[in-house]
């Protein structure tokens, strides 16, 4: 009896090992364990069985049956890790992302006709190339600003007037109305002077936000290129000069520029820098309401009270800065009406530039 018990378990170990290896997936794994060792499987009967035998008998019954279970477990486990893995990289395989793909436009010719950049971002582009080629570095800084340098620092302290100009978007971070979008890239003239001594050659392209209701020269979210110029003797004629070089080498030789007196409380002198209305040559048009001249930014030279600010020696340094709008000279340099239609999406106006 012993024997036939051992023979049948040995027996049964070798045609469960069969139907495992056989086992084509997971699910199949799972129906041959409860079949070669479930408890209605032919082992389990043959355990119900060692019952009739005697002591000694049924010890080494069960140990050889516990040994073939334990044998069939491993196999089983071995090809479930297998199935397991195999289903873990095929599902790799068919979830990853094709981040080149080429996404083409519904009016596209062909695929090679797969978009470009907008006409703000080719306009910052070209503004950076301008810059530096005149000797200038490029530098960013960030759009969530503390009250301290989008105003303090600049020379307008709590409840100046002058903040009135830039009514903003605060966000709801620490204390009420201490951290904002920035209205304007020149809190990063600060961080600038902050980061490095004189001489500082610089401009910074980026978004700003304010709270003004869209029309054809505004939007609420915009962007501008501050620049910043720091050094012994520099003087407001190198200040007009620059903007005049740029004007030229950013418009072309018909549009010139020129500098009205202005107020800026981080600036002083202030000016506002306007340029020959494109569309009618200075002859007086619609667009720039028959004046022949449309503004596109402020500058001035460095107030001291700022250098005061940053830890600058206004005896020894000055400088001059400047900031336009980026979207406002795309606009005027592509003759475009309303600045809305930047926002638009609409391939029919996109795919002009
Ligand atoms: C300023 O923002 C000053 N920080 C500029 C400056 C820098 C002066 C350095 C002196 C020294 P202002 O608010 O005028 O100034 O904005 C400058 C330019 O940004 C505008 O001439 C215009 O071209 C653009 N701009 C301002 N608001 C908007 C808007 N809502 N939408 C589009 N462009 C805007």
């Amino acid at each position: 009896m012993t024997t036939d018990l051992l023979e049948e378990i040995h027996a049964l170990e070798a045609d469960g090992r069969r139907r495992v290896e056989a086992a084509a997936g997971l699910d199949d794994v799972r129906a041959v364990e409860t079949a070669v060792l479930g408890r209605k499987s032919p082992l389990a009967k043959v355990s119900a069985a060692m019952g009739g035998l005697a002591a000694a008998d049924r010890r080494q019954v069960g140990q050889a049956m516990q040994e073939a279970r334990g044998r069939l477990a491993t196999l089983l486990e071995q090809r479930r890790a297998a199935f397991e893995a195999e289903d873990r990289e095929r599902r790799i395989r068919e979830e990853r992302l094709d981040l080149t793909e080429i996404m083409v436009h519904p009016g596209a010719a062909s695929v090679a006709d797969r978009g470009h950049l907008n006409l703000v971002t080719q306009t910052r582009d070209e503004l950076e190339d301008t810059f530096i080629a005149m000797g200038f570095e490029v530098a960013e800084g960030p759009e969530a600003e503390t009250d301290w340098y989008n105003f303090e620092a600049l020379n307008m302290p709590p409840a100046h007037p002058a903040r009135g100009m830039w009514d903003t978007l605060y966000l709801k971070l620490g204390e009420p109305e201490t951290i904002l979008l920035r209205t304007h890239t020149s809190p990063v003239q600060i961080h600038l002077m902050e980061a490095q001594k004189p001489p500082i050659y610089a401009v910074v392209p980026g978004r700003c936000y304010r709270r003004d209701t869209p029309d054809a020269r505004h939007l609420p979210v915009f962007h501008q290129v501050e620049g910043l110029v720091v050094d012994h003797g520099i003087t407001f004629g190198d200040l007009a000069g620059t903007i005049e070089a740029f004007t030229t080498a950013f418009f072309g030789p018909d549009i010139h520029s020129r500098l009205r007196p202005s107020y800026f409380p981080f600036t002083e002198p202030s000016a506002e820098y306007e340029v020959t209305c494109p569309i009618c040559a200075g002859a007086g048009c619609r667009t720039c309401s028959g004046s022949g001249w449309i503004e596109l930014g402020g500058c001035g030279m460095v107030d001291p009270n700022v250098f005061g600010a940053v830890g600058i020696d206004p005896e020894e340094y000055t400088g001059f800065a400047f900031g336009f709008g980026i979207d406002r000279l795309a606009q005027v340099r592509q003759g475009i009406e309303d600045m809305r239609i930047l926002l638009d999406n609409d391939l029919r106006f996109l795919t002009q530039f």
